[in-house]
């Protein structure tokens, strides 16, 4: 998507506030990759949510930094953008979607499990000390 620089700025905020991001992200971080965002924006035209859905193999999707602005949660905007990322997804092709949620995110994890998300394994990640939980989504089966 086309994303101003106000809007940049605004995802950068957002996300940097809302999770324990290891790397700050910065104006020019988020355009360097805007296609990969999906937005919600405010009637101010403000961004109040947004995910990234990134591409890593043909077959495999990451859906990373869901965020949705404090004083719009439990308003369906995580269920929407993570319905937009899934549509995405399939759209391109993916077979497989796959996420990283902290241990401590039960808001997170409920969400992400009552999509059809199954959790993998968990890793230790030594630059923010968080236990990392992995999940994931086969959008395709054999036939
Ligand atoms: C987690 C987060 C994205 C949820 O956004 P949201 O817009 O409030 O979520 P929704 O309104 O779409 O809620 C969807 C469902 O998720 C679950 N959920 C959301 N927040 C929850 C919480 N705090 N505790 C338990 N379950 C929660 C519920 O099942 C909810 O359905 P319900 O409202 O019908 O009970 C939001 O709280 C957030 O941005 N948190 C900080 C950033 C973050 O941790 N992102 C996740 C990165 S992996």
């Amino acid at each position: 998507m086309t994303l101003t620089n106000a809007h940049a700025d605004q995802i950068a905020t957002l996300l940097n506030e809302r999770n324990q991001l290891t790397q700050k992200l910065t104006r020019k971080s988020v355009l360097d990759h805007a296609d990969s965002y999906i937005c919600r924006f405010s009637d101010a035209n403000e961004v109040v949510a947004c995910v990234q859905v990134k591409s890593v193999q043909w077959y495999q999707t990451e859906i990373l930094h869901l965020t949705v602005a404090e004083f719009q949660t439990r308003k369906g905007y995580a269920k929407w953008l993570l319905c937009e990322a899934e549509r995405v997804a399939r759209t391109k092709g993916a077979r497989l979607l796959q996420c990283t949620i902290r241990e401590s995110n039960i808001g997170s994890r409920t969400l992400f499990e009552s999509f059809g998300f199954l959790y993998i394994n968990t890793f230790n990640n030594p630059s923010s000390g968080n236990n990392v939980m992995i999940f994931q989504k086969v959008l395709l089966c054999v036939q």
